[in-house]
């Protein structure tokens, strides 16, 4: 039988990393070759034996079988608000957190209750592609904010005043990014933060990688410290994801004025109902019992970042890092005749690396290609330059 689909999602690609899978071919590889996945952001490590335990002993408790309140847990919320007032140096309190099903689902989540189709977004570009495709699928404008290499890949807020429009209802900036592993100062934040502020829309902050920023950065941005934060347009995002490698388990949350909070209840209501209560529970035990291991993560990600620079250093492969931080390193392959994907399928096919082309991140990113280290060791960053290196023989 044949019906129509919407154009809205048929006009979507497949999903990106599935792709960068299917150009693979490690079995024309030996033992002395074997793959390197740069491409897909999963940590390479489970999550704390302690965390498992205390799962199984919850799945035999009936309760956690039901459905939790809309806006989560009560517990989660005060154990996030107060893990978000600590980190941030400021005043959260549990009713301006909402739990969700991770952090694809907060954009989502957030975007619902903020705009409609035939409005715009204006996005950092290169951007997250699952931002790209949500906005898509609700016919919401995207307006690109192009960041440059030169940069440092952070966008200029002083670039976007003059992009937003009567219909534009938001600016979302990643930090740390992803595809860029870029570090937005705390000044660039607060001056986007300002221009949402003066022309009334939101500022969203994904902030998936937050605890991964290096363990002397002090507080990601100063938005919390000031007690009107809640006026300032700011919608927080956060996934329970990568900092305690639940990636299954879907936890993430919304952070943001409690009136917010409310309209975002009811698109959960309608989504999901609330998050899974098993992934609540999992980031409610992380919180209460794994600031060690969340500090020992941070040290082993930096220390990845650290391997790869100093591998990068010592290479004079032409692959240039432009900008690297968490989980990311943004880099500029050699070739001024050859796309981004070309080569991403020619380190797949010939070198048994796996990365991801700029092009899958926006437009004109087809000098760059995106490294993710969360599931290499340290061990490999070296074999990572030299393969590079190979490349250019
Ligand atoms: C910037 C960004 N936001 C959100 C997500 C998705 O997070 P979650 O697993 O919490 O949905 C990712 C995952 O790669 C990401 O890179």
């Amino acid at each position: 039988m044949s019906y129509p689909k919407s154009p809205l999602v048929t006009a979507i690609e497949e999903p990106p990393v599935a792709e960068a899978a299917s150009w693979l071919q490690p079995d024309l590889f030996g033992a002395d070759k074997p793959l390197i996945n740069v491409s897909q952001a999963v940590p390479g490590y489970g999550p704390a034996p302690e965390l498992c335990d205390h799962l199984a002993s919850m799945v035999t408790q009936e309760d956690t079988a039901f459905y939790t309140h809309v806006e989560g847990i009560p517990a989660l919320r005060d154990a996030l608000a107060r893990d978000t007032a600590v980190s941030y140096d400021g005043g959260v309190t549990p009713s301006d957190v909402m739990i969700t099903a991770g952090c694809n689902q907060a954009f989502y989540i957030a975007m619902m209750a903020l705009a409609v189709s035939g409005s715009s977004v204006i996005l950092p570009s290169p951007w997250y592609f699952n931002h790209r495709m949500v906005l898509d699928m609700m016919g919401i404008e995207i307006i690109p904010l192009p960041c440059r290499p030169d940069n440092g890949m952070v966008p200029d807020p002083s670039e976007v005043e003059a992009l937003i429009r009567a219909d534009t209802r938001a600016i979302v900036l990643v930090t740390p990014n992803n595809p860029t592993g870029a570090i937005y100062p705390r000044d660039t934040i607060a001056q986007f933060l300002d221009v949402a502020n003066r022309h009334g829309i939101a500022l969203i902050m994904d902030e998936t990688y937050r605890d991964f920023l290096p363990s002397d950065y002090g507080t990601p941005h100063d938005t919390y410290t000031d007690p009107g934060w809640r006026d300032s347009g700011l919608i927080h995002l956060y996934s329970f994801s990568k900092v305690f490698s639940l990636t299954g388990y879907r936890a993430g949350a919304v952070v943001a004025d409690p009136t917010f909070i409310c309209e975002a209840a009811k698109v959960m209501d309608c989504l999901a109902i609330c998050a899974p209560h098993i992934g609540q529970l999992a980031a409610l035990y992380g919180l209460q019992h794994l600031g060690d291991w969340r500090a020992e993560k941070r040290s082993l990600m930096a220390g990845r970042i650290d391997a790869f620079q100093s591998a990068m250093e010592h290479s004079n492969s032409g692959y240039r890092i432009r900008s690297i931080g968490a989980y990311f390193a943004y880099m500029e392959h050699p070739y001024q005749d050859q796309d981004s994907k070309q080569v991403a399928i020619r380190l797949a096919r010939e070198h048994n690396l796996s990365c991801m082309p700029g092009s899958m991140f926006g437009p004109d990113q087809d000098r760059m290609l995106r490294f993710a280290f969360a599931n290499v060791e340290t061990a490999l960053t070296g074999d990572i330059a030299a393969r590079l290196a190979e490349d250019v023989m």
